[in-house]
């Protein structure tokens, strides 16, 4: 236990020590997708309780790219002041921001004259279907991660996400259930990979700043989970992890699909994904879902993983890692999944919370 609060560092890039803040959308982005006063409070109240590295909400690196209502953006040069405002003041209580950049994908939500784009066709509802991306649109978009990510830099953030789990665009090519790709895109899993790959090493060579990646640690077709296609996609999780760290990525955060169903697992949901890539893969590695208590930290930490990662519990208590230190046991968060609701019906972010 008392490892998880020792000083770490990634890359090159020193922490207080090994928690992180997962990805946590709140809501209260300005209209105009910038970061708002409320956000930046938000943040404040994590890094000054000891949280070692904060990873934004998930920001949306083009306008085709918004999953989500009052989503972040950093789609043009205007959202730089208040992200910068954010890093700073993590960066006065010691702690790190990396920004998740994603698009949509498939899950965009759907404007009047916007495209949504996939890497194959899916039919949305009767009259809505996505548009199967070209070469071209590939070549934008990651195009347009690479702006996002110099954005990010002159923010003076420490470092980038980029989100490739849970649906989105990135985690759409990954997964052989929604890639039917026969271009180089498509097919084997270092084919489905390639359009993250490319975005590590263009961040890498013409940004020269640090990335992360989110990744699913499991798959799901439809609803199920399916044993054997999760074997399978086990094996090719950790070839793409090492493709990923030749490409100049220094750590990976491990989350899954469908986490708001698990909340009757009582270990770290993806713990034995985490245990069989740190067996093939030498690179630091993140693990959330499901850590609730100290016993669980204990279990990550005891499994040579590097870091814990918690956003449901931190939504309830910012101060949890403080807690966690003076002896609490266990946090209070009872993973209702609320929070994905109460900010926009009753603007507050947990059932706990007035
Ligand atoms: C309200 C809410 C918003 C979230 N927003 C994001 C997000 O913006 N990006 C992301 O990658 N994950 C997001 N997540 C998922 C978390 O980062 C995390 O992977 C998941 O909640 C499992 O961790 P936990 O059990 O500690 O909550 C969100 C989760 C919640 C509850």
């Amino acid at each position: 236990m008392q490892r998880a609060f020792q000083s770490s560092r990634i890359g090159n890039i020193p922490l207080k020590n090994r928690f992180f803040r997962s990805a946590t959308h709140d809501y209260f982005a300005n209209p105009d997708g910038s970061i708002s006063d409320r956000q930046i409070d938000i943040i404040e109240d994590l890094a000054k309780h000891r949280v070692g590295a904060i990873i934004t909400a998930i920001t949306a690196i083009r306008a085709d790219g918004i999953s989500i209502e009052n989503q972040n953006r950093l789609d043009d040069d205007r959202y730089i002041e208040s992200l910068r405002k954010l890093c700073d003041v993590a960066h006065k209580h010691g702690s790190k921001v990396f920004v998740q950049l994603a698009h949509g994908g498939a899950k965009s939500l759907l404007e009047a004259d916007s495209m949504i784009y996939s890497p194959s066709k899916v039919q949305l509802n009767e009259d809505v279907s996505t548009t199967e991306m070209s070469q071209k649109d590939i070549a934008r978009i990651v195009d347009d991660f690479i702006r996002a990510a110099h954005r990010s830099k002159l923010a003076k953030a420490d470092g980038v996400q980029l989100h490739a789990a849970h649906g989105y665009l990135l985690s759409q090519f990954i997964s052989s259930v929604s890639n039917a790709r026969t271009d180089e895109y498509g097919g084997s899993a270092i084919n489905r990979f390639r359009i993250v790959k490319e975005i590590i090493e263009r961040i890498v060579a013409e940004v020269d700043f640090p990335v992360i990646l989110k990744l699913n640690s499991n798959l799901i077709r439809g609803n199920h989970f399916i044993e054997e296609e999760n074997e399978t996609y086990l094996a090719d999780l950790i070839e793409m992890i090492k493709d990923a760290k030749s490409a100049g990525c220094v750590a990976v955060e491990l989350s899954g699909t469908g986490f708001q169903q698990l909340s009757q697992i009582t270990h770290p949901y993806f713990i034995h994904q985490a245990i069989e890539v740190k067996k093939h893969v030498d690179i630091p590695v993140i693990l959330v879902g499901g850590i609730r208590n100290t016993k669980h930290i204990q279990q990550v930490m005891d499994a040579n993983i590097d870091f814990v990662s918690m956003s449901r519990p931190l939504i309830c208590e910012p101060d949890l890692v403080d807690k966690f230190k003076v002896g609490q046991f266990k946090a209070r968060c009872i993973l209702c999944n609320q929070c994905f609701v109460l900010p926009t019906t009753k603007d507050r972010r947990c059932v706990f919370h007035k």
